[in-house]
């Protein structure tokens, strides 16, 4: 298993996650333990993006967990509905916040994080987990971002 990422770093942010893909495909097609996948999928998006926190929530006993992350030290339980987490597991949906001062109910784990991305991960329909990415600055996420996350969450 290679333990680097090929990315050239004057690609733009869609070709990067394109040529991200197919390498995280290999990472994790021939291992079935899903939060050993997990946890390599947040580090290598934090290794590549240097994103400011990059993790996993998973729902166990109608709450949210805190599952594998790369990143602070965050909350650990979050309820359905609350923040924006609890809101895209609810509404089954990719959440794209671009500044976090302006999300109602957002959950600050760290005062550092200023806009964020959360994409819910479905089984037979239902959302099992969600991957929340937080920057640092504003305005980091887009179209882009969800197109290419909802595509790396289905490796899992
Ligand atoms: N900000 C999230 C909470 C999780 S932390 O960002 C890691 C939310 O509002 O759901």
């Amino acid at each position: 298993m290679s333990e680097q990422f090929f990315i050239a770093k004057d690609l733009s942010k869609a070709e990067q996650y394109e040529a991200l893909l197919p390498q995280l495909r290999a990472l994790t097609e021939r291992e079935p333990d899903t939060i050993a996948n997990m946890a390599n999928i947040a580090a290598a998006l934090k290794e590549v993006f240097n994103f400011w926190w990059v993790g996993f929530y998973i729902v166990k006993d109608e709450e949210l967990v805190l599952g594998p992350f790369q990143g602070p030290v965050a909350c650990t339980r979050i309820a359905l509905g609350r923040g924006v987490c609890g809101t895209a597991w609810k509404e089954a949906k990719t959440i794209v916040v671009p500044d976090v001062a302006q999300f109602p109910g957002h959950i600050a784990c760290s005062s550092l994080s200023k806009s964020e991305i959360v994409v819910p991960l479905f089984f037979g329909g239902h959302v099992w987990a969600v991957f929340d990415i937080d920057s640092e600055q504003l305005n980091t996420f887009d179209e882009t971002d969800a197109r290419w996350l909802e595509e790396i969450v289905r490796l899992l």
